[in-house]
């Protein structure tokens, strides 16, 4: 059994894709299960942590055993802008936010009010104009109290010659979180799968923890980071 070691800290939680509108009946999505952002809050849960767990897009039966768990309040966000709100709201409270969820960079800029079709446009194919959606990370890192501690994700396919560590360390610093939990996703690995591995970096980029096994596995070694980050901090 473990310890409740997490007793009384105030957790929020992102997990899943976001899906952004291209019309009535369509979207731009990503291939997140939620897996891995469900285990985070899980860990939290059992080891004593209050959690909000904001879940975008989530595959069948990946919420069961949170939206069962008594120390779990569940949200639902679609878009990024909703995940943004759902989030930004529920971190005003929190001693921890931990952005798993994958959330859309683009979204259309203008939402068909009717769905697109062949006919309407004229045989040409169809251009999508896109824009940005807003860094929800960053407006939390603006934003931070600094009792706070902001952890981020990183889904990387590094290129030839890189590592998921040179990765890592520019995203963590880019990003200014306190913590950044990378790993590598491609066509066989990451998303859909029910193992990870983790590599887990500080603001500085010196690693301060790596996990490889179940999702719930390496969510543990990242509440393990989180836990000594903020002994740290209060040490100070
Ligand atoms: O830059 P990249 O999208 O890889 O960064 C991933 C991290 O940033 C994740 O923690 C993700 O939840 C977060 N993110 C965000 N807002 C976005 C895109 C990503 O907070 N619009």
């Amino acid at each position: 059994e473990r310890a409740v070691d997490l007793a009384g800290l105030r957790v929020v939680v992102s997990a899943g894709g976001t899906r952004e509108p291209l019309d009535p009946v369509r979207f731009l999505g990503n291939r997140s299960s939620g897996r891995q952002g469900v285990a985070v809050a899980l860990a939290a849960a059992d080891r004593g942590a209050t959690v909000v767990l904001v879940a975008a897009h989530v595959d069948e039966g990946v919420l069961a055993e949170a939206s069962a768990h008594s120390r779990i309040t569940l949200e639902h966000a679609g878009t990024a802008a909703e995940l943004q709100s759902a989030v930004t709201r529920a971190a005003a409270a929190a001693d921890v936010v931990v952005m798993a969820a994958a959330v859309a960079d683009f979204r259309a800029d203008a939402v068909s009010p009717g769905k697109l079709t062949k006919e309407s446009t004229g045989g040409e194919g169809l251009v999508l104009h896109l824009v940005e959606t807003d860094d929800i990370v960053a407006g939390l890192v603006r934003d931070r109290r600094p009792d706070q501690t902001i952890v981020g994700f990183a889904a990387e396919t590094p290129a030839e010659g890189e590592t998921l560590l040179d990765r890592a360390r520019s995203k963590a610093s880019r990003k200014g979180v306190d913590l950044l939990a990378a790993n590598e996703v491609g066509w066989e690995r990451g998303f859909e799968s029910t193992q990870n591995t983790l590599l887990i970096v500080d603001g500085t980029g010196t690693v301060v923890g790596e996990g490889s096994g179940t999702k719930r596995v390496v969510a543990d070694v990242l509440w393990d980071c989180v836990a000594n980050t903020r002994d740290e901090v209060n040490r100070e």
